[in-house]
């Protein structure tokens, strides 16, 4: 028996994958009741397969044992802190996954009669407005898939406004600490995008934006709080400057978690948003479940919104509205994914208006309470009060030889997904930690008592630091063959 160093759970090192023995089984199909049919003549001979796909052959426990064991070897939310900064890996309520298995909603059909799936459309509706509320927008589309997908559906909103007033507008600036999923989705509209540098303090300033402002630039996509965990305080009088020009204002949403119950991106003067209900709204992200990334607008981009639109007659029932002819069309084969709206929904109500707000607040004192604790130990290249976040650098380890992604493996050792390293790309060695207001003061002392140890031992033994993580089932990988050749499906061992 090996034991896992993080989890502490054992597990049998030879019971692998290639361990399949000819006709070793793991289920058992009833009798057959119904008549054989020849399935070539009924699909096509092309259709039906003569010769065994060569899957592993295991029984029941086996499997389970399998895929148990290789959770373990994951970091989850579900076994501490996870700090992946501007990722919001905050906890999921395990009310959510109830709520969202409700055969109502996980069983209904994307192009089943809206007569059928009221109680989903009415959620979807109530999760709308809900999004509207704390935002200060006017309407939200549910169906993007990602934060990715909704800055791009928010653009072309963006681009198809413009173009309805008769405008040909070629630009979108960025500043220089956005992620880059902003360039992405104005070049992918075809817009030139062009940077705006942050100033010293690591906020854009209203001169910065000034200067580069022209009738050409259709919109100013801005991240508030920005990468840096800092509130963007000119954030008023940038709207201003851009919408005088007739530009509009996009706003990142990946950092709501900071404004929550507090402040609201339409009330500062921002048009189209996005949001990432698998951060702010604690539903499950990656591995853990597809995402989900509403954009919210002002009135004006309505006419735009994608198809089709959720709408509540004067009767109390809903239908589909895909009679929008400016619309930018349909994103998504259903209506979003929609066991994400029914969770999302759940936090909203589970949370309440006052609830909301405390999650907010708490996310900004546990980052502020993180900076403090650690800033004798990481270099803080922007100093003073943060949001959500805090952003270190590893320039006080610099004569130790130990780095960010030495700091981050070492990390893993003692349990830790590691934080988000090397963005924003404005710091160099860059360590993004975002605690979310899940923590309580004991594991965000743990937390920062093992980067302090981390940091000591740069000092003592940089050689462990370096040569992390050293309790894992595998040890540091090629990072540059990871990406360049991934090895993304399981394949039969040839000598076996
Ligand atoms: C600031 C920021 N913007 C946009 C995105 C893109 O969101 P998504 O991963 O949901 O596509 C991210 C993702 O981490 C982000 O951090």
């Amino acid at each position: 028996m090996t034991r896992n160093a993080s989890t502490g759970i054992a597990y049998e090192e030879d019971l692998l994958f290639e361990h399949s023995r000819p006709g070793r089984v793991g289920f058992a199909l009833p009798a057959r009741d119904v008549p054989e049919v020849d399935a070539g003549a009924l699909l096509g001979a092309d259709a039906v397969r003569d010769d065994l796909p060569g899957l592993p052959e295991l029984s029941e426990v086996d499997v389970v044992r399998h895929f148990t064991r290789m959770s373990t070897w994951n970091a989850a939310v579900d076994l501490a802190l996870y700090p992946l900064g501007s990722c919001t890996m905050k906890y999921n309520p395990k009310i959510n996954e109830r709520m969202a298995r409700l055969p109502g909603f996980a069983a209904a059909h994307p192009l089943a009669d809206p007569a059928r799936c009221q109680g989903l459309l009415e959620l979807m509706v109530r999760l709308e407005e809900g999004l509207c509320e704390v935002s200060g927008m006017d309407h939200v589309s549910l169906q993007p898939a990602a934060g990715a997908q909704g800055e791009l559906a928010g653009v072309m909103m963006i681009r198809a406004l413009h173009e309805a007033r008769g405008e040909r507008r070629r630009v979108v600036l960025v500043p220089d600490s956005a992620h880059g999923t902003n360039p992405a989705s104005a070049a992918l509209n075809g817009f030139d995008v062009v940077s705006v540098p942050s100033g010293d303090d690591g906020i854009l300033h209203p001169e910065a934006v000034e200067a580069v402002m022209t009738d050409e630039v259709a919109a100013l996509m801005v991240t508030n709080p920005n990468t840096l965990g800092l509130f963007e305080r000119h954030i008023g009088a940038i709207c201003e400057i851009v919408h005088a020009r007739g530009g509009l204002v996009y706003l990142d949403g990946a950092n709501l978690n900071a404004l929550l119950g507090v402040a609201r991106p339409g009330d500062m003067g921002v048009d189209v948003m996005h949001f990432n209900l698998h951060k702010t709204f604690s539903t499950p992200h990656g591995g853990g479940g597809p995402g989900s990334g509403p954009v919210g607008i002002k009135a004006a981009l309505a006419p735009h919104l994608p198809v089709p639109v959720v709408r509540r007659d004067d009767d109390g029932s809903y239908r589909l509205d895909s009679d929008l002819p400016g619309s930018i069309g349909r994103l998504h084969g259903s209506h979003g994914n929609a066991g994400m709206l029914v969770r999302a929904f759940t936090y909203l109500r589970s949370l309440g208006a006052e609830g909301i707000r405390r999650c907010g607040e708490m996310a900004v004192l546990n980052a502020n309470y993180l900076r403090v604790r650690l800033s004798d130990h990481y270099h803080v290249p922007y100093d003073g009060m943060v949001m959500h976040e805090c952003v270190f650098s590893d320039k006080h380890l610099a004569d130790t030889g130990v780095t960010t992604m030495d700091v981050a493996k070492r990390l893993i050792d003692h349990g830790y997904h590691p934080p988000t390293i090397y963005f924003p790309l404005i710091v160099p060695g860059a360590l993004m930690i975002e605690p979310t207001e899940s923590e309580s003061l004991e594991g965000l002392d743990r937390f920062a008592d093992t980067l302090i140890e981390i940091a000591q031992e740069a000092r003592d033994d940089p050689e462990t630091v370096r040569s992390a993580p050293h309790r894992t089932r595998h040890r540091r990988l090629d990072e540059t063959r990871a990406a360049r050749k991934p090895v993304l499906r399981w394949q039969p061992d040839p000598a076996s």
